[in-house]
């Protein structure tokens, strides 16, 4: 064939290959095969060595011209392919505002913690500090320390895991106490809530783990009556201005005098029911005055000094609060039950 025939049939055959490209990778392929290094006119312009010297500048200018076209033609089909892309990417990738989105479901408090923000916040507002201590604990602050040596029988109500014969899991928030006394001087007013462990078969109201809040003051001239008075406070914050609290002689190696603390029935007001077992009355904790005897233990001067303390159960305070009839419901961490409190 001809050089200028070859050249007429590159021009021809490109606009048919451009005609049926339809993505920019296509196009650059074409690209290459036409006005590449390697390309077809490439490879034609090479023959016009064999050309003669009048004829060179001629088929020159028409290879010229045949590149440009060409260099147009795909210039013009690269804004088209761009433009077809753009809307089939925005095709697919548009969002149907008209379908149901993902909502993001929120967590809530555990009970267990919303009552214990509750105590905490109301013993904050009396002055009180929070304090928390180790629940892998040395058997001298969860037993010696608080008046209950080794042999003493008091120990075989708080039966726990021993680590070794003078580290234990804590039975009690009470070992906390004595590291507070250890620690300030007084005025002391610490709140301590924190977990504890006892050997105990699982039912529906005891449980290995639970959790305590313990109180503490020690000053100047402290009574059984600032007792009252705090555990009253919040009697009445948790479950309403009409709860009477009531205290009634009990026995704890670390108090002297001790006392149980009870609340009045929020179910029948007082009078009995099923609620409360008919006895109008429903226990929440020990508590006392702090034993002179560990004062003095921890450089306390109990004829200058005196202190009162409690220990609440919080799980016994949630399932008060929340008409709950089984303990267990409180650690399985069932998601129905716990999207039920707000
Ligand atoms: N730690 C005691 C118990 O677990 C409760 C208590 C605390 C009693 C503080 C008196 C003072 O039974």
């Amino acid at each position: 064939m001809d050089i200028r025939e070859q050249l007429k049939s590159i021009r021809e055959n490109a606009v048919n290959a451009l005609n049926e490209t339809d993505s920019s990778e296509k196009l650059e392929a074409l690209r290459v095969q036409y006005l590449g290094k390697k390309g077809e006119l490439t490879s034609v312009l090479s023959q016009m060595g064999k050309l003669s010297a009048e004829e060179r500048p001629v088929i020159g200018q028409i290879a010229n011209e045949v590149r440009s076209f060409i260099e147009n033609e795909i210039k013009t089909k690269r804004e088209e392919v761009a433009k077809i892309e753009m809307e089939k990417r925005l095709a697919a990738e548009s969002i149907d505002v008209t379908l149901p989105g993902n909502s993001n479901v929120l967590g809530k408090k555990h009970p267990l913690s919303i009552v214990l923000d509750e105590v905490k916040d109301a013993f904050i507002s009396m002055g009180f500090t929070i304090v928390s201590g180790p629940e892998v604990e040395y058997d001298y602050y969860n037993f010696e320390a608080l008046n209950i040596p080794k042999d003493h029988p008091a120990r075989d109500t708080q039966d726990t895991f021993y680590f070794s014969p003078e580290i234990l899991l804590r039975t009690q928030t009470s070992s906390v106490q004595i590291r507070a006394m250890e620690q300030m001087k007084p005025p002391i007013r610490v709140l301590s809530p924190g977990r504890v462990y006892r050997i105990d078969e699982v039912d529906a109201t005891h449980s290995p783990i639970f959790h305590q809040i313990e109180g503490l003051v020690v000053d100047k001239g402290i009574t059984m009556a600032h007792l009252k008075g705090s555990l009253e406070l919040i009697s009445k914050k948790l479950f309403g201005e009409d709860i009477k609290t009531r205290i009634r002689p009990d026995y704890f190696p670390f108090t002297e005098p001790s006392a149980e603390i009870s609340i009045s029935c929020f179910k029948c007001g007082g009078k009995g029911c099923k609620f409360c077992k008919g006895e109008g009355w429903i226990e929440i904790g020990g508590a006392g005055m702090v034993n002179p005897k560990v004062l003095a233990n921890l450089g306390i001067d109990p004829n200058v000094y005196s202190g009162f303390a409690f220990g609440m159960g919080l799980e016994r305070l949630v399932l008060r609060r929340y008409n709950i009839d089984d303990i267990r419901l409180l650690l399985e961490n069932d998601v129905r039950f716990l999207n039920m409190f707000d």
